[in-house]
């Protein structure tokens, strides 16, 4: 029997994406974002959403672009301060010593010491009430020697990702391996065809 609680905006698990732009004076900013994920395979899409209020926001409808980074676990506080103070005052890249790069396929920056990155181009907002959604068309990925399996596949484990979960407000961290996609739960099937 489950209890009601009605229209909450709760996953999990969450992520901590950090956002990276640049504002109309091409001084780069970071700021941290929960409501986001994978939309489309092809093209390449992910969504994220931010309130208009952000810094992000005005960055973005300026450039037309955006980077997506993934944060390892060794920067919780860094994530955290990205979500806590908005662009609009400080400058959040020389506070937390993290380093901006220049993407190389969109106008914005990506963050040196996060595993890897997405670089995406606007190609479409939907304003939903306090959040606007924002689908970016992802034109590279970039990642650290140490984190691609051979392929050319990201290796989790080795990125470490940060798992937020919404309403209780805290990080946590990857857990243990549980099994194979698409194959795993071929095993329940009862047609043996
Ligand atoms: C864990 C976490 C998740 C957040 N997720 C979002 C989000 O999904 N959308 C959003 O608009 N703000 C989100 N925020 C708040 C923004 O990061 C915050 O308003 C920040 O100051 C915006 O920075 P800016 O003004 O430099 O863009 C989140 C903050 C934290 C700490």
């Amino acid at each position: 029997m489950k209890r009601s609680l009605g229209g909450k905006t709760v996953v999990h698990p969450a992520p901590a994406f950090v956002i990276g732009t640049y504002d109309k004076n091409g001084r780069p900013n970071a700021a941290t974002v929960a409501w986001g994920g994978i939309c489309c395979s092809n093209p390449p899409c992910i969504s994220i959403s931010l309130r208009k209020a952000t810094y992000t926001y005005e960055n973005i409808m300026e450039k037309k672009a955006f980077t997506v980074n993934i944060p390892s676990e060794r920067y919780v506080k860094e994530v955290d301060f990205f979500g806590v103070y908005s662009g609009r005052d400080r400058d959040k890249f020389l506070e937390t010593g993290l380093t901006p790069v220049r993407a190389t396929t969109v106008d914005a920056p990506y963050i040196e010491e996060f595993p890897f990155i997405l670089e995406c181009s606007l190609l479409h907002f939907i304003d939903l009430g306090l959040h606007t959604q924002f689908i970016g068309e992802i034109k590279d990925l970039k990642a650290d020697e140490s984190v691609i399996l051979k392929n050319n596949l990201i290796d989790i484990e080795m990125v470490r990702p940060i798992i937020y979960a919404p309403e209780l407000r805290k990080y946590f961290s990857l857990g243990k391996f549980l099994g194979d996609a698409f194959s795993s739960g071929k095993k329940l099937s009862k047609n043996k065809s």
